[in-house]
C-alpha cells in the first residue's frame, strides 16, 4: 500500500464507554471476522480483562476498507491500555498513529481517564475526532456532551459523530471519517529502518512477539536488527500483520504497523519505546520518548498455604514472561515465611497481578501493605531507595526522607464534590484547581502516593457513589515527617504489617488497625494488640472473646470477593496465620491493612 492509503489510529475512551463495542463493529464492517467469530469481543483477548473491563496489553489489528472515493485503504488501529498505571504504554501506542477517534458515552460525558489519554494525544501530534457513542440510548444528550468537550478538553466538536456502535447506526461514518480526516503516515522508505517498539508479549507458538509502527525503512524477514537503548542483535524469521488473526508477510514498509519474531529469549529484552533499527546500517538517532518503566508500589506476596511456595515462585516466574514491567525478588518475612517483594506500575497492576495469581494458579495469598518508594538519605550523605518497611534503617542514622507526590485529576458530579474535597484534604491533599464544566467539578490535587495507595481509589469511588473519576501521575519526590509504624500482636511484632506512615497519621492508622485486628476470632482469652512507633505504643486493643463474623467487616460490597472466600472456606483451605501465637485469619489481615 502507498503511504498515502494508510491511516493509524487508536480509540481513547473511558472504560465502558464502548471502546470494544465500536473496535469489533469497524472491524465486521472491513469484513475482518466472521459473524461467528463475532460472538466473542476480540480485541480484549485476557480473561481478567474482560472481566474488570479493562485492556491490559496493546492489540492491534489491520483492516482493508473501501472508502466511498472507490480506494482501498489500510487502516490499522492499535488498542491502548484503559487504565492509568499504564499511562506510557499508553503514551507508546499513541505514538505510533497519526490520529484517535475520541469515543464518549453520549448518556455519561467526560472523564478523568478521557482528559488524561486526549492530553497524551495532543501531546503525540495527534488529529482527534470526537465520536458521541449509544446515541440509542433515551438518556443520550448529544448536545451537553459536545458542549462539554469542547469546555472541558478545548476540542472542536461541531462535527463530532453520532454513533451508536452497538446497533451499527453511524458507524460508517466513523470509517469515512478516519480516511478523510486522519493525516497519512509520512516515512522514507529508503532510509535505513527506523521503527517505533510497541509492545511485546510472549506467544506459545511463535515465542517474543514484538508489535512495530515502522517509521522509515523496511523490516524483513532475514534481516539482522538491533534494539538501539536495550542493545540485543537478532535475525528476524517471521514478519506480519493481524487482522485481527495473524498473517505473515515478507516486510513491512514505512507508516506500517505488525509483528516479527527472531527468536529472543524473554519479553523483558524487548522495552517498549525502543528504537529498532538495521544492524549493519543503522539510523542515526533512536526515537526520542523512551522511559523504561519501573515500579512505584511494592507489596510482599505470601502463599496463605506456605507448602504452596514452590507454586507461587512458578507463578510469579510466568506472568513476568508476559509483563516485563511487573517485577519480584524472594523475600522472608518472621510471620510469613516465605514469599516475594514485588514490583508493580500503580495500585490497579498490583490487584491485576494478585488476582491472576489467585484465580489462574489458584493460589490463596496474603499481601502486605502496598508501599511506595521512599528516598532515605542517611546522615553519612547517601541515599537508598526503600521498598520494604521491613528495611528501614536505624533512626539515628537517617538524614531526611523523601516521598513521591501525585498529582491527581478528579472529575466529580457537583453533589459529591464535599466529600471528595473532604477525603482529599484527609489525605494531606493541596488543592491546585477546582473549575466546573456544567454540573461536574474538576478537581487537581497534589497528594503524597503513600495516601493514595492504600484505599483512596476504594474511597473515592464510595464517596461518590460510584461517580468520580481519577487519574493521576507522578510529579516528583519531597521531604515528609515519616515514620515507620510496627504492629504487634501478643508482644511480638509482626513485620509483614508495619508500615510508613505520615507522623500526623500515624495515631489514626494505628487504631484502625489494631481495631480490625481485634476482631480475629477463635480466642477466649486476652491478647493484647498494639500499634508502636520506635519503642512508644500509640494504639491498644484487647482481643477477648470468640467472634465469627469476619467477612462482613471486610468487604462491605464486594460480591465477587465474598464469593470467592466463601467458596474457598468450602474447599476448606486453611486461612489463619499464627501470630505470637494467635490465628489471624487472612480477612482479617487484609482487613488491617485498609482504611475506613
Ligand atoms: P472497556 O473495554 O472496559 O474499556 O470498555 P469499552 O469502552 O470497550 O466498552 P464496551 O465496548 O465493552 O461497552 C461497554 C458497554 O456498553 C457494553 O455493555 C456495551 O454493550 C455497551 N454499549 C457499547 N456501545 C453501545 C451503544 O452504542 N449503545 C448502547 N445502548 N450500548 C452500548
Amino acid at each position: 500500500t502507498s503511504l498515502s492509503n494508510i491511516r493509524n489510529f487508536s480509540i481513547i475512551a473511558h472504560i465502558d464507554h464502548g471502546k470494544s463495542t465500536l473496535a469489533d463493529r469497524l472491524i465486521q464492517l472491513c469484513g475482518g471476522l466472521t459473524a461467528r467469530e463475532m460472538k466473542a469481543q476480540v480485541l480484549d483477548s485476557m480473561d481478567i480483562e474482560r472481566e474488570r473491563g479493562i485492556t491490559i496489553k496493546a492489540q492491534t489489528v489491520r483492516l482493508d476498507y473501501k472508502a466511498k472515493d472507490g480506494q482501498v485503504y489500510e487502516l490499522n488501529l492499535i488498542d491502548t491500555p484503559g487504565h492509568v498505571d499504564f499511562a506510557y504504554e499508553v503514551n507508546r501506542s499513541l505514538a505510533a498513529c497519526e490520529g484517535s477517534l475520541l469515543v464518549v458515552d453520549a448518556t455519561q460525558g467526560v472523564e478523568a481517564q478521557t482528559l488524561a489519554n486526549v492530553y497524551q494525544a495532543l501531546d503525540n501530534n495527534h488529529e482527534i475526532i470526537p465520536v458521541l457513542n449509544k446515541i440509542d440510548l433515551p438518556a443520550a444528550e448529544p448536545e451537553r456532551v459536545r458542549q462539554q468537550i469542547e469546555e472541558v478538553i478545548g476540542l472542536d466538536a461541531h462535527d463530532a459523530l453520532e454513533i451508536s456502535a452497538k446497533s451499527g447506526l453511524g458507524v460508517e461514518d466513523v470509517l469515512e471519517a478516519i480516511v478523510h480526516r486522519l493525516p497519512a503516515p509520512k516515512g522514507d522508505r529508503n532510509a535505513p529502518l527506523k521503527a517505533l517498539l510497541v509492545d511485546s508479549w510472549y506467544d506459545a507458538y511463535l515465542g517474543v512477539v514484538v508489535l512495530v509502527r515502522i517509521i522509515d525503512g523496511t523490516l524483513s524477514k532475514g534481516q539482522r536488527i538491533r534494539l538501539m537503548l536495550t542493545g540485543g542483535a537478532y535475525q528476524v524469521d517471521r514478519v506480519g500483520i493481524f487482522r485481527p488473526k495473524q498473517e505473515m508477510r515478507n516486510s513491512l514498509g514505512p507508516g506500517e504497523i505488525g509483528f516479527f519474531t527472531a527468536s529472543i529469549r524473554q519479553v523483558a529484552d524487548t522495552r517498549i519505546g525502543d528504537t529498532v533499527t538495521d544492524e549493519k546500517k543503522p539510523t542515526a538517532a533512536p526515537l526520542p520518548g523512551f522511559k523504561p518503566s519501573q515500579p512505584v508500589v511494592f507489596c510482599g506476596l505470601f502463599p496463605v498455604d506456605a507448602s504452596e511456595f514452590e507454586d507461587l515462585r512458578e507463578a510469579v516466574g510466568k506472568l513476568r514472561l508476559n509483563d516485563a514491567s511487573f517485577d519480584y525478588e524472594m523475600e522472608t518475612s518472621a510471620a510469613l515465611g516465605f514469599g516475594f517483594r514485588c514490583g508493580f506500575l500503580g495500585l490497579l497492576h498490583l490487584e491485576i497481578i494478585r488476582e491472576r495469581l489467585e484465580r489462574e494458579f489458584n493460589i490463596g495469598l496474603i499481601a502486605t501493605a502496598p508501599s511506595v518508594v521512599y528516598h532515605v538519605y542517611l546522615t553519612d550523605g547517601t541515599m537508598t531507595e526503600l521498598h520494604n518497611p521491613a528495611d528501614m534503617p536505624d533512626t539515628q542514622k537517617i538524614a531526611k526522607i523523601e516521598e513521591p507526590w501525585i498529582e491527581a485529576t478528579i472529575l466529580v458530579p457537583d453533589e459529591h464534590l464535599g466529600a471528595v474535597l473532604k477525603l482529599c484534604e484527609d489525605r494531606r491533599g493541596r488543592q491546585t484547581q477546582l473549575t466546573y464544566a456544567g454540573a461536574r467539578a474538576m478537581l487537581v490535587y497534589e497528594l503524597p502516593l503513600n495516601e493514595v495507595v492504600f484505599d483512596f481509589y476504594d474511597r473515592l469511588k464510595s464517596v461518590s457513589r460510584g461517580y468520580a473519576s481519577f487519574d493521576y501521575h507522578i510529579i516528583g519526590y519531597e521531604e515528609g515527617d515519616l515514620v515507620k509504624m510496627a504492629l504487634l500482636v501478643n508482644d511480638e511484632p509482626v513485620d509483614a504489617l508495619s508500615i510508613i506512615v505520615n507522623r500526623s497519621r500515624a495515631e489514626m492508622r494505628g487504631r484502625a488497625m489494631v481495631d480490625k485486628l481485634k476482631d480475629s476470632p477463635g480466642h477466649m482469652f486476652k491478647i493484647p494488640i498494639q500499634a508502636a512507633i520506635g519503642g512508644k505504643v500509640i494504639a491498644r486493643e484487647t482481643i477477648s472473646a470468640l467472634r465469627k463474623d469476619v467477612t462482613a467487616k471486610c468487604y462491605g460490597g464486594d460480591i465477587t470477593r465474598k464469593r470467592k472466600l466463601l467458596e474457598k472456606q468450602k474447599a476448606g483451605k486453611k486461612k489463619m496465620r499464627s501470630f505470637g501465637k494467635v490465628d489471624i485469619p487472612q480477612e482479617a489481615f487484609i482487613a488491617a491493612l485498609k482504611m475506613d
